[in-house]
């Protein structure tokens, strides 16, 4: 075992998807999984293969497509859990279940309702019964950060017995200190001895994710779970791209200690979460925010002018932010546009590159200036794209007076209808008519529209979250230079999703 590599497991798929408002459907998870591959991290959770249909067919093709990176499933400490994980894992190169059960005498008492002597022998059984489907098994002692030290070395010890590889130990609440945390981990790093490797996972709701896990690396963890933008549960997980960055930046401090990421993948990464699941970085946001690189005051701009160094520590650069430079116009042809792609980590095939040209072009007939943002937009909506049950053909819109109206046409299995409604807004217009042609009620949660790029005359990126019929809210995104046909395209986006999951 090389003890300076700090492993970095991504978990944007699994605790990631448990932002509320953050689920993602199958194109969407393993355009995703391709990027992590590409940003060199080492283990992939996919998902929580036994929590839906959907979530199994998540893991599964991504088993099947994910080449030189270790994909896991996540499950509770049940046979059924289990079972669907390494089901679902079974195409894998390389592959892990991770397989959780609560030890802190809170959850024990009123979650499980469970003696720790049981809670013990389930995590075992649980153990073993994942080494049957795969030998890379790992096991997690959740809330850990409030589980009386001498019961999780009992556990540890009886699950590395059983075959465990890695312990991981989330701070599930985020609710312990650096210091905290740190004497937690050497003195389980020291108990454990080496049979395993250890790990960490802490959440951020005191702000203090990044930092925690720093200490427990240098307490001696030697994995380390996160999410790209600190996306997940609650406040959030330990974002990769600040825990990678502090340990490469500060290597006076971490080295020998070191991770394989490749941190040009890093931005392109942030940019790639942030336009499907439609959470964008607080401005503010360590490494990946729009103001991270951003120098306002006069003294500092002054300063970076004459040294960059004088108040930079990274160069924006080195995590694959290249200047927002005008890239492309009307008159760029095929070979420019697939050079574009690839510089910006896309991989097409003929099919899907010609459809992205296509909408290229009619983007750079309206639109003067096309930036990097634009064409990750174009692409990403293009990559993630589902069947189209329901597609508008057309959109007319007028507004004025106290109501707007919308006039649509749909083409759904080869018959095009067309409808008419009028409403508080061209928004609250559209929506209606489209519930009145699919005849399925959508019930509106979130809304929202994002400039891409810059200038008056850019794209519009709309997301919104709709519940249809009772369901669980589904997202949908879309993407136009005119805000209201953005927002029925992320509408109607929003119902083929629905359908699709509904169908699996
Ligand atoms: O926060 C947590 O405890 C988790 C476990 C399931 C690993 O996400
Ligand atoms: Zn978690």
């Amino acid at each position: 075992m090389n003890n300076n590599k700090i492993i970095i497991f991504d978990t944007t798929l699994r605790d990631g998807e448990q932002s509320p408002g953050a689920s993602m459907n199958t194109a969407e998870k393993l355009q995703i999984a391709l990027q992590l591959e590409r940003l060199g991290v080492d283990v992939m959770e996919a998902g929580f293969a036994a929590a839906s249909p959907g979530d199994f067919d998540a893991v599964n093709q991504i088993a099947k497509q994910a080449s030189n990176i270790r994909v896991c499933s996540l499950s509770r400490a049940v046979e059924r859990d289990i079972k669907a994980a390494g089901e679902a894992l079974a195409p894998a190169k390389y592959k892990r279940i991770h397989t959780f059960i609560a030890t802190s005498p809170i959850h024990m008492e009123y979650k499980l309702k469970m003696q720790p002597q049981e809670v013990i022998k389930r995590a075992v059984e649980a153990v073993k019964y994942a080494k049957t489907f795969c030998d890379d098994v790992e096991f997690s002692c959740e809330d850990a950060g409030r589980t009386d030290i001498n019961f999780m070395k009992e556990i540890c010890d009886a699950v590395i017995e059983a075959g465990a590889g890695t312990i991981n130990l989330p701070d599930t609440v985020g609710y312990r200190l650096p210091t905290e945390l740190s004497k937690m981990v050497s003195e389980m790093v020291e108990f454990i001895n080496n049979r395993a490797i250890v790990s960490v996972h802490n959440h951020n709701d005191l702000g203090l994710a990044t930092a925690n896990s720093l200490a427990c690396i240098l307490a001696g963890a030697r994995q380390v779970e996160c999410t790209i933008n600190g996306i997940g549960e609650r406040a959030g997980n330990a974002a990769l791209e600040e825990i990678v960055m502090a340990i490469k930046t500060r290597q006076d401090i971490f080295a020998p200690l070191y991770t394989d990421i490749i941190a040009k993948e890093i931005y392109p990464s942030s940019r790639l979460i942030a336009s499907i699941t439609g959470i964008e970085p607080q401005p503010n946001k360590a490494i990946v925010g729009k103001n991270a690189f951003a120098h306002e005051s006069g003294i500092h701009q002054d300063g970076v002018l004459k040294h960059k160094e004088t108040y930079e520590i990274i160069s924006a650069q080195s995590i694959g932010l290249e200047q927002n430079s005008l890239v492309l116009g009307k008159h760029s042809g095929r070979h420019a546009f697939k050079d574009k792609l690839v510089s910006l980590g896309f991989d097409l095939d003929v099919d899907a590159l010609n459809t992205a040209f296509d909408k290229f072009k009619q983007l750079a007939d309206k639109k003067k200036e096309i930036f990097d943002d634009d064409i990750r937009a174009l692409v990403a909506e293009e990559i993630t794209k589902i069947p189209q049950v329901y597609e508008i053909v057309e959109l007319l819109q007028s507004s004025g007076g106290s109501l707007a109206s919308a006039s649509i046409s749909i083409k759904h299995d080869d018959q095009i209808t067309s409808d008419s409604a009028l409403g508080n807004g061209t928004a609250d217009a559209i929506f209606k008519v489209i519930d009145r042609i699919s005849n399925i009620n959508g019930v509106l949660k979130d809304y929202k529209v994002t400039a891409v790029s810059q200038g008056k005359d850019a794209l519009a990126k709309v997301d919104v979250k709709v519940e249809f019929e009772g369901h669980n809210a589904v997202m949908g995104h879309g993407l136009d230079i005119d805000t209201m046909k953005a927002s029925a395209k992320a509408y109607i986006g929003a119902l083929n999703s629905y359908l699709r999951i509904k169908d699996l």
